[in-house]
């Protein structure tokens, strides 16, 4: 497919037709991916796990776009570094997962530092050794209504275009995760996938509910099918219930209007109707945790996207958190997370049972979807106008992520 850096991403800039699938160097070009993994994972704001995950104390690692990403909260707040030991630059934690940790100590020489990342120990470096002169390197990072988010890019720190992009999530994300009090909250379940796919083929595969009514049995029990970003079809039905539940979550204050990539901007939030009769998404509609924040049972179910690492679904019970990982160019790691009230019974089976069946039919799609774009018959496909225009607004972002690595 391509023969050498930098020709992939030329191929992929040339031959993109607006409105069909990517062409197949996208999902199969180790050079691009890498490119990938500077242009968009290095920029902007890639969304790490839930905020109660990670109490003070505790570290989370997070293994990213070829970086490791060290998250930690001490008694003055929360702190995002780089992995990498400011001695010789080892990695310093090995695994990606949440650990209580007194200091990060790097197994290759035991410098030691504290969570806020500052080096507290570095043995016989010497009398003029300044250990204030080498913490570790900072990264951005936020909480947005209970979700923590990282930024690779150097921006993330200081006011900016960096910073100006994750405002302007979280002013319109907000409100309405706000009512859900998901920093108050507990990781009820959480599965992690490896799936033989580009992450880019994931991506898509989340973008459009095309593929729904064939293949989500469960999903469709108490979801419509529309609804998705750009997807302009309908039926009386659902139109009564948006009508109907529109006017139930304004009568409790829940804002019920949509944002959908304002100004090619990575984030969606929409507040989404459940079928008639159905409180949350699972097997039977009815609840299986208490209920979250100060919501009520008619709420809806709450969807939020930040591409390209996350989907969230918030239901007045549960919240199911998505998070994207890209391994290499044909795997991608995905962690499922579910969180529940802090307190009171609820039933983990019913808790995961749409969203454990969902997720692994969809990592099947894209598999075999993968499969068939790495083969050498592969030519891009027009995409739905009717349901797949969502998934051209992710190649039109994605592409602009691209283009401007290309130009720098
Ligand atoms: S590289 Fe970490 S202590 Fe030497
Ligand atoms: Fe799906």
């Amino acid at each position: 497919m391509s023969n050498g850096t930098g020709s992939g991403l030329r191929t992929l800039l040339d031959e993109r037709r607006p409105g069909w699938s990517l062409p197949g160097v996208a999902y199969t070009d180790p050079a691009l991916f890498g490119a990938e993994m500077r242009s968009v994972f290095g920029r902007g704001w890639l969304f790490v796990g839930p905020s109660s995950a990670l109490p003070v104390g505790a570290v989370q690692s997070w293994t990213v776009g070829g970086e490791s990403v060290l998250l930690s909260r001490t008694a003055t707040g929360l702190h995002a570094h780089a992995g990498v030991c400011a001695h010789r630059g080892s990695r310093l934690v090995d695994d990606d997962g949440i650990a209580h940790r007194r200091r990060i100590v790097c197994p290759y020489h035991s410098w030691a530092y504290d969570l806020d990342g500052s080096l507290v120990g570095a043995p016989q470096m010497g009398p003029d050794f300044r250990p204030d002169r080498h913490g570790l390197v900072p990264l951005g990072v936020r909480d947005l209504a209970g979700l923590l988010f990282v930024s690779l890019d150097p921006g993330g720190l200081e006011p900016g275009a960096v910073t100006d992009e994750f405002e302007a999530m979280e002013r319109d994300v907000t409100p309405h995760l706000a009512p859900y009090d998901l920093r108050s909250t507990r990781v009820a379940a959480r599965n992690v996938y490896r799936v033989r796919a580009n992450w880019k083929t994931i991506l898509e595969n989340n973008r459009e509910c095309y593929h729904c009514r064939a293949n989500h049995p469960e999903f469709c029990l108490t979801n419509f099918e529309y609804g998705t970003a750009g997807d302009p079809r309908s039926t009386p039905a659902y139109e009564r219930a948006v009508r109907e539940q529109r006017a139930t979550w304004a009568r409790q204050g829940l804002p019920t209007h949509t944002v959908d990539f304002p100004d090619g901007l990575p984030h969606r939030v929409a507040r989404l109707p459940l079928k008639p009769g159905v409180i949350t998404e699972t097997l039977t509609g009815a609840r299986c945790a208490p209920l979250l924040g100060r919501v009520g049972e008619q709420s809806g179910s709450v969807r939020v996207l930040c591409m390209p690492t996350m989907w969230v679904h918030v239901n007045c019970d549960y919240a199911m958190l998505t998070r994207v990982t890209p391994i290499d160019v044909a795997t991608t790691d995905v962690e499922v997370t579910y969180l529940v009230a802090a307190s009171g019974d609820y039933d983990v089976d019913a808790v995961t049972a749409v969203w454990s069946a969902t997720s692994e039919q969809d990592w099947e799609l894209s598999e075999r979807n993968h499969l068939g774009q790495c083969s050498r018959a592969y030519r891009p496909g027009p995409l739905s106008p009717l349901t797949e225009s969502s998934v051209g607004t992710f190649h039109d972002w994605y592409l602009s992520r691209l283009e401007a690595h290309a130009v720098a």
